[in-house]
């Protein structure tokens, strides 16, 4: 048979163990190809919300990516990489194993009859489809997510849920900018858990600076980026509003205590980053004000209550952030990032610099003036930061 028929002949055993249940795995080595430090792919099925896909995970020297793909996609690229740049491929059915080697011209393909063998479950697959599916890192290590064994601990499952979840809310919003390696900084990066989950998935498409007041803390991360080969990751000492965050292209902040977000999101503005994405503390500065102030006697049912009015002071905190972003040119969105069930401090305020957001600047400020005389604020720090 020629060369080209043995491609299809895998080719289509692929596809029908693929299509009855039987595919195991597929994985390529050998690989010969223009991507630097790509090492081997291995190919499985998931199930998804949306069907059935082939899932790819390109394993390089120290990072893992991986990509879904519909089945003519899946193919076309399989066929093209044992054609061109990948030496070879082992397929694994619950029927047979089908090894192909590839040298020069020369393709040869064999088939071995296996028995006993179970597919894996693509319902147990969709569980546990994580970004960060390889978690044996030296980083998730250092930060105490994985073992010895390179398995994620018992007791930091919930804690590798929420990294995934926060590298699949940024990285979308980091791709959108329009720069070939964005500057994002993260400011009160405490261990930085979602600089090393982010840089990782983004395959050092980035450059991430972590700015922390913690000396020792700055110093553990900047270890464990340089352990990891993480070049473009790294963590500065200080304070934020000591930082110079010009050039940033994003501004980041998960969790920086109380008006610390205020001086995350007054950098970014400052610097005319493309993107400020907070994630506030605790809210004491503006309960304080309202405690202090005199808010309109009507909000009284809701203010009496301890519990209500720290609520409130969250809310009003939050909302008059985003408004002060809208005035500045950004839009604006406020969601849950994380389950409750995780932490009560799960909103995030997302804001993109777009022209048209706050044109009307003397509705945007009569909306501030109204909203901190119904709550009696004299000022948001944030005011005070940019000076209105
Ligand atoms: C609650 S931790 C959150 C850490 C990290 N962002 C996370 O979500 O895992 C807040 C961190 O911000 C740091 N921090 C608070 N205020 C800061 C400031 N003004 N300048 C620099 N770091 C600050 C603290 O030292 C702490 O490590």
């Amino acid at each position: 048979m020629s060369a080209p028929g043995r491609i299809e002949e895998l080719l289509s055993a692929v596809k029908t163990s693929f299509a009855d249940g039987s595919l195991v795995r597929l994985k390529l080595g050998g690989y010969h190809g223009s991507e630097p430090d790509l090492k081997s792919v291995e190919i499985k099925k998931i199930a998804l919300k949306a069907g059935d896909r082939f899932s790819f995970t390109y394993r390089y020297k120290t990072r893992d990516i991986i990509k879904n793909f519909i089945q003519p996609e899946a193919l076309a690229l399989l066929r093209a990489g044992l054609r061109d740049e990948f030496r070879s491929a082992q397929l694994a059915t619950t029927q047979f194993d089908m090894s192909f080697e590839r040298n020069g011209d020369k393709i040869r393909l064999k088939r071995t009859e296996v028995s006993g063998r179970q597919a894996p479950s693509t319902e147990h697959n969709r569980a546990k489809n994580r970004l960060l599916a390889e978690t044996n890192k030296p980083y998730l290590h250092a930060l105490g997510i994985t073992g010895k064994d390179g398995q994620v601990r018992n007791d930091a499952q919930d804690k590798f849920r929420q990294i995934n979840k926060m590298v699949e809310i940024f990285a979308p919003l980091i791709q959108a900018i329009k720069a070939d390696k964005p500057r994002i900084v993260d400011m009160g990066a405490g261990k930085g858990y979602l600089d090393f989950a982010l840089y990782d998935y983004l395959g050092g498409k980035a450059e991430i600076i972590g700015v922390e007041m913690r000396p020792k803390l700055v110093e553990d991360g900047n270890a464990t980026a340089a352990a990891s080969g993480f070049e473009g990751l790294s963590f500065q000492p200080g304070t934020i509003l000591d930082y110079d965050a010009t050039g940033a292209d994003a501004v980041i902040a998960l969790h920086a205590c109380d008006t610390a977000t205020d001086d995350a999101i007054f950098k970014g503005i400052s610097a005319g980053a493309w993107l400020i994405a907070v994630a506030p503390c605790c809210h004491k500065q503006i309960r304080r004000e309202m405690e202090a102030g005199q808010p309109e006697g009507k909000l009284d049912v809701l203010l009496r209550h301890g519990i209500f009015l720290e609520r409130q002071a969250e809310m009003v905190t939050d909302a008059l952030r985003a408004l002060l972003l809208e005035l500045n040119g950004y839009r604006t969105k406020v969601f849950e990032f994380v389950s409750d069930a995780h932490t009560p401090k799960n909103n995030l305020i997302v804001a993109e610099k777009d022209g048209r957001a706050g044109r009307d600047r003397e509705a945007v400020l009569r909306q501030i003036a109204e909203t901190k005389a119904m709550f009696g604020i004299k000022q948001h720090y944030l005011e005070g930061l940019l000076g209105i």
